[in-house]
């Protein structure tokens, strides 16, 4: 049985990510969806609220789990029982920092290896931090996440201004 982990902030999740969980669980066995939870990032939703999201936009998918990751994420992935991290790569700008990421892992953990999926063209520009921004500043996010995150955005921007 093939498991594997996608880690990432999923700060929050996009279409992006979803093209890459929907490509990975037509490819292992189990998918579990590792999020980030490191409050030195400051992430916009807590890892209790990216944990949520996840769940919702991933219901009809019968091979995905969520779970949150606190340290190495080579650890998560012996915890897990997993022997393969799926990372998705959108431009060339990805890939130092990814091809580091993927090396220094292997040399912790020579037992999990990283594959990448590269994103599909259509998302290749995208990131959750120009979401939030577009969000921010009251932009239509609705081409970038679904509905559900949108609204979830959008009430996060609006707490947020009123502090
Ligand atoms: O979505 P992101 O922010 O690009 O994901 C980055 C992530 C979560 C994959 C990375 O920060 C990570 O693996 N953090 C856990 C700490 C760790 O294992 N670091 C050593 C690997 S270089």
């Amino acid at each position: 049985m093939l498991k594997a982990i996608y880690p990432g902030s999923f700060d929050p999740v996009t279409y992006g990510h979803l093209d890459i969980i929907r490509r990975s669980c037509k490819i292992v066995d189990e998918l579990v969806v590792g999020v980030l939870n490191n409050n030195a990032k400051m992430p916009l939703f807590s890892v209790e609220e990216r944990v949520k999201m996840l769940k919702e936009v991933t219901k009809d998918l019968n091979n995905v789990a969520i779970a949150p990751f606190g340290g190495l994420l080579v650890e998560f992935a012996r915890e897990t029982g997993a022997a393969l991290i799926i990372r998705g790569l959108r431009a060339i700008t990805d890939f130092e920092y990814e091809l580091q990421m993927s090396q220094t892992n292997h040399k912790l953990e020579p037992g999990v290896e990283t594959m990448f999926l590269t994103t599909s063209i259509e998302y290749s520009y995208l990131s959750s931090t120009t979401v939030k921004e577009i969000a921010a500043f009251g932009g239509d996010i609705s081409q970038f996440v679904p509905e559900v995150i949108g609204k979830e955005l959008k009430e996060k921007m609006k707490a947020k201004r009123s502090v």
